[in-house]
């Protein structure tokens, strides 16, 4: 960190935060708003008189809680910049200035009442989003006694005491009596895996915490018996393993069950009951202490720069990255790249990796002064754009503009096109082409597919990066499924326009499929919400038509469901045979009827 603080070519910004993104790769405008820190960063030494002289005293957050602060303070030891800051809601008043001790203290009159939050506006390239994790709040656990009994300790917790630089400098000492405890136990699992509360993930991190908290307090007391309670060890680094066996052959016992109830017992002492289910019985442990080992939760604030990036998330509220295996930094959003734990939980390690290849494909991106953009991207053709604005409002990219009051034809910025296809799919005037998967161009393989015995045919639209992919595993896997469904690959499910629906039917297919990645998971941020209301929209048509609606179907089929996209298509089948060729005629009649009535409108 302080490197980054003295590189000539790194502006930091701290105390701030983002409150607005524009623009695309290569043409971010980012605005931050830089919140008032009431001290000259630049000539404040970090002498600490004006702390000695404040009378005002705050539990301190670093140390969450476990040693106080003043009002104004240094968040930690090795923050950057290296100077103070004044809490003005704490402060006892700086406007007008009620008690000016700072003030007085600082030789170097770096104390400004007078300072304000700043919007700062800055041009970038490309975006890093390293934003970090939050913890999970343990107090709805509510059999671990976090809240009623003060030697129940989370896992930050004792990290800040058995930290040289804690507030015990580095002695473990129980909250209620201060003295060293002799047997400590640990609580793993504290919000990860739980299908109750918390998540269902694993939080990566907290086995080795823990294993390393067991090395650290055998170093320190070596006589001191300790006990962690798990549902099972994950010890899957390089070197873990050897970490997790010292810390056995040390004595550490691992019991594997998680404890039911924790009770106070005499001297404020602990008596946990788990069920061991190594041994198989029910079993009570007295402990002078307790640690609960917290899993990872995504960073406050994730959703709002979710939105303000135009990003997707995961179920559990991590970033998702555009794949997880060919593009594990990118986001899917040009330009932007993701490290540490706001991609998911992940340790040190990890972390450093990830960053150093987010920073590597950044600076990949940007080194040459331009870039070279896909060719799947859409055009306007402006003879045909009415201005109605709603290619720009399905973009899930926001690379289209378009001046609806004064009537200007719609621009896509080709640069921030991802290619998804959605505008085409939307635009009621033939007005944009989707280059490589023009109308004329998808048609055309419709036509093909169903030259001959049409209604022995499943006609079906798959997205390239789930539902394509997940055909090709069944493929491979050799997973059998009716040999006559017909594929049409799009970029993504947002693509396949009504006209290419009405096209299938009107030329006998019994059955239409329209399949894409589950929701939330499409690759084109939230594309396939605008497949799902389309589907819908063509259904309810198609039943005011007379045709059966069940004859068109939407289905979100993952690159990995091989066998759901097999089960999905033998379903297709059932419904293919369903139909009859009376049905299918009528359906092309009908279909006839609506193309004559529209050309004479
Ligand atoms: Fe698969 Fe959008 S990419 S549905």
């Amino acid at each position: 960190m302080t490197d980054v603080g003295r590189h000539p070519r790194i502006k930091l910004y701290t105390m701030s935060e983002i409150v607005d993104v524009k623009g695309y790769v290569g043409n971010f405008d980012v605005s931050i708003l830089k919140k008032a820190r009431y001290v000259d960063e630049t000539d404040c030494t970090a002498c600490g008189d004006c702390v000695d002289v404040c009378p005002v005293v705050r539990p301190d957050e670093f140390n969450l809680g476990l040693s106080s602060r003043k009002a104004i303070f240094m968040p930690f030891p090795q923050a950057v910049p290296s100077a103070y800051l004044i809490n003005v809601n704490e402060c006892l008043g700086h406007n007008p200035v009620v008690c000016a001790k700072c003030i007085e203290a600082c030789d170097k009159d770096c104390i400004n009442f007078h300072m304000s939050d700043e919007e700062i506006v800055e041009s970038v390239g490309s975006i890093v989003v390293a934003t970090g994790l939050s913890v999970y709040e343990p107090t709805e656990l509510d059999e671990y006694a976090y809240t009623r009994f003060e030697n129940v300790l989370t896992s930050l917790e004792f990290e800040r005491l058995i930290n040289a630089g804690g507030p015990t400098q580095g002695e473990v000492i129980r909250p209620t009596d201060r003295r060293p405890p002799k047997s400590i136990g640990f609580i793993q699992c504290v919000g990860s895996r739980s299908a109750r509360k918390g998540a269902s993930y694993c939080s990566n991190v907290c086995c080795m915490n823990t294993v390393k908290g067991t090395l650290m307090l055998k170093e320190h007391y070596p006589d001191i018996d300790i006990k962690v309670f798990y549902i099972d060890i994950r010890a899957f680094g390089k070197g873990f393993e050897d970490l997790y066996r010292r810390s056995q052959r040390l004595g550490v016992q691992y019991l594997r069950g998680l404890p039911g109830t924790v009770e106070e017992i005499a001297d404020q002492s602990l008596r946990v009951s788990i069920e061991n289910t190594v041994k198989g019985r029910l079993e009570t442990h007295e402990l002078d202490m307790l640690v609960l080992a917290l899993g990872i939760k995504p960073a406050t604030g994730t959703r709002k720069l979710q939105e303000m990036l135009g990003l997707q998330l995961t179920p559990d509220g991590f970033f998702l990255e555009a794949h997880p295996k060919l593009q594990p930094v990118d986001a899917a959003t040009r330009g932007i790249f993701y490290a540490g734990c706001a991609e998911g939980p992940k340790d040190i390690k990890e972390s450093v990796t990830q960053s150093s290849a987010a920073a590597a494909r950044a600076i990949r991106l940007m080194h040459k002064g331009e870039i070279t953009t896909e060719p799947i991207t859409s055009e306007v053709i402006p003879e045909n754009c009415t201005s109605c604005g709603k290619c720009a409002e399905v973009c899930p990219y926001n690379a289209i503009t378009v001046d609806i009051k004064n009537k200007i034809p719609a621009v896509v910025n080709s640069a921030a096109c991802a290619g998804c296809g959605t505008c085409a799919a939307e635009c009621l005037f033939d007005a944009i082409i989707m280059n490589h998967f023009t109308d004329s161009q998808i048609l055309n393989q419709v036509d093909a597919l169903l030259e001959e015995s049409p209604k022995e045919k499943i006609l079906v639209f798959a997205c390239n990066w789930c539902s394509y992919a997940g055909a090709d595993f069944a493929g491979v896997s050799r997973i059998q499924y009716p040999p006559n469904v017909r594929l049409i690959r799009t970029m993504c499910s947002g693509r396949v326009d009504e006209k290419f629906i009405w096209d299938g039917f009107g030329k006998g297919a019994p059955v239409i499929l329209v399949s894409g990645c589950h929701i939330g998971d499409c690759h084109y941020i939230d594309a396939n919400h605008w497949t799902e209301k389309r589907v819908k929209k063509v259904r309810k048509k198609m039943d005011k038509l007379g045709i059966r609606p069940e004859r068109l179907q939407l289905e979100w089929i993952s690159a990995a469901e091989g066998v759901r996209f097999a089960e999905v298509m033998q379903r297709m089948e059932t419904l293919r045979r369903e139909v009859t060729a009376e049905e299918i005629a009528e359906t092309i009649r009908i279909l006839k009827d609506r193309k004559k009535k529209k050309k004479q409108v």
